[in-house]
């Protein structure tokens, strides 16, 4: 049965380029309540606590992060009628699988993939010897994400894309090796926002790392600050409102992110803006992402009063997850070669 699955770290924030790349597609690719699709949890979305180990972490901040994202998300329209929303420590079968595609993973593969060497190298050498070996296996973690649900598809952001092509080759080889185990999955993109950039530094994606707090609009951020970071955004030398992500990053990066919270085209932003200064620009994108985040922003507050209520709904998540897991993990464990246990 063709599936969808997603994940998101709750390392600090959620911020638009999460948004715009990924949750807002998970809400819009929900099937309607009541439909056979959503009684067979044709949408499944994981806060992926486990991911947010990989490097040195607070636990008390990990919890705190992981039911405020939890939160966001039915915040900004995971509907519980309508997709599966769960933490992924909570279904073992995630930890486990990965042992056993830890050993179809090889070494070479995993020291290509670009998160890895960008997040170790950061620190030159020792900062290779120090990394943990979480780092190193994080992407196989998130094979075992996708596999363990038979998702075909997984709504990502373009920073994903690598991750998921290794789902696709591990997929594949494990399938070949030991007889059609897993549905082999595929990425989807958004149109427009799949790569939004930091504000100070368009030259690299908007991140939650604290390195650029200036440069990243977060989801809860108040409508003054959310102002004030877009109107003091990096833009380029020049003054025609002109999409060219090579010789006007800053300018292009802020016309993608209007024309993805208001739904316009590149072409038609730039109509709109054709002989119009920067200043009046960039207003009209801070308003417009004002308005764009006002009523998640609303939202969350009014849930995370309740919090009770957001683990009733992960608490249901994590036993359906499970249900939909285990099968999944048995079988690869069987076509493995694991001796099944005596009951
Ligand atoms: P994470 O938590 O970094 O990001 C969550 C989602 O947001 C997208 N994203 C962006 N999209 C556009 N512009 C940006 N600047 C931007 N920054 C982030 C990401 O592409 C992602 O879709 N490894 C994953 C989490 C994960 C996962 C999975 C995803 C774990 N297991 C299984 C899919 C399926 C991650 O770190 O995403």
């Amino acid at each position: 049965m063709a599936r969808v699955f997603s994940g998101i770290k709750p390392t600090g924030e959620m911020h638009l380029g999460n948004y715009l790349g990924a949750v807002r597609r998970w809400v819009d690719t929900q099937p309607p309540a009541g439909s056979a699709e959503a009684r067979d949890h044709h949408a499944i979305f994981c806060v992926v606590d486990l991911h947010a180990m990989t490097l040195p972490w607070d636990p008390a901040e990990l919890t705190q992060s992981t039911r405020q994202l939890a939160t966001m998300l039915v915040a900004a329209g995971l509907d519980e009628a309508r997709s599966l929303l769960f933490v992924q420590s909570h279904v073992r079968a995630h930890a486990e699988l990965t042992w056993v595609l830890n050993c179809v993973a090889s070494f070479g593969e995993l020291r290509r993939m670009t998160q890895f060497k960008d997040k170790s190298a950061k620190h030159g050498e020792a900062g290779l010897e120090s990394a943990s070996v979480g780092l190193f296996d994080y992407p196989v973690l998130m094979v075992s994400d996708i596999l363990l649900y038979d998702a075909a598809e997984v709504p990502v952001g373009d920073d994903q894309r690598q991750h998921v092509e290794l789902a696709r080759d591990i997929a594949i080889r494990f399938n070949g090796r030991f007889g059609d185990t897993f549905v082999v999955p595929k990425a989807t993109f958004p149109a427009v926002g799949a790569r939004v950039m930091d504000l100070q530094h368009p030259d690299r994606k908007m991140s939650k790392s604290d390195e650029s707090p200036q440069g990243t609009i977060l989801v809860l951020d108040p409508p003054k600050t959310i102002d004030k970071k877009i109107k003091s955004a990096v833009t380029d030398s020049g003054s025609e409102v002109r999409h060219d992500r090579d010789a006007k990053p800053g300018v292009s990066n802020l016309i993608e992110i209007y024309g993805a919270v208001t739904g316009l085209s590149i072409a038609e932003v730039e109509r709109e803006f054709d002989g119009k200064q920067y200043g009046l620009f960039k207003a009209a994108v801070a308003e417009a992402v004002v308005e764009f985040l006002r009523p998640v922003n609303t939202r969350f507050h009014e849930l995370a009063a309740n919090p009770d209520e957001i683990d009733r709904r992960l608490a249901v998540g994590a036993d359906a997850a499970e249900a939909l897991a285990e099968p999944v993990l048995a079988r690869a464990s069987l076509a493995a070669g694991l001796l099944p246990r005596p009951r």
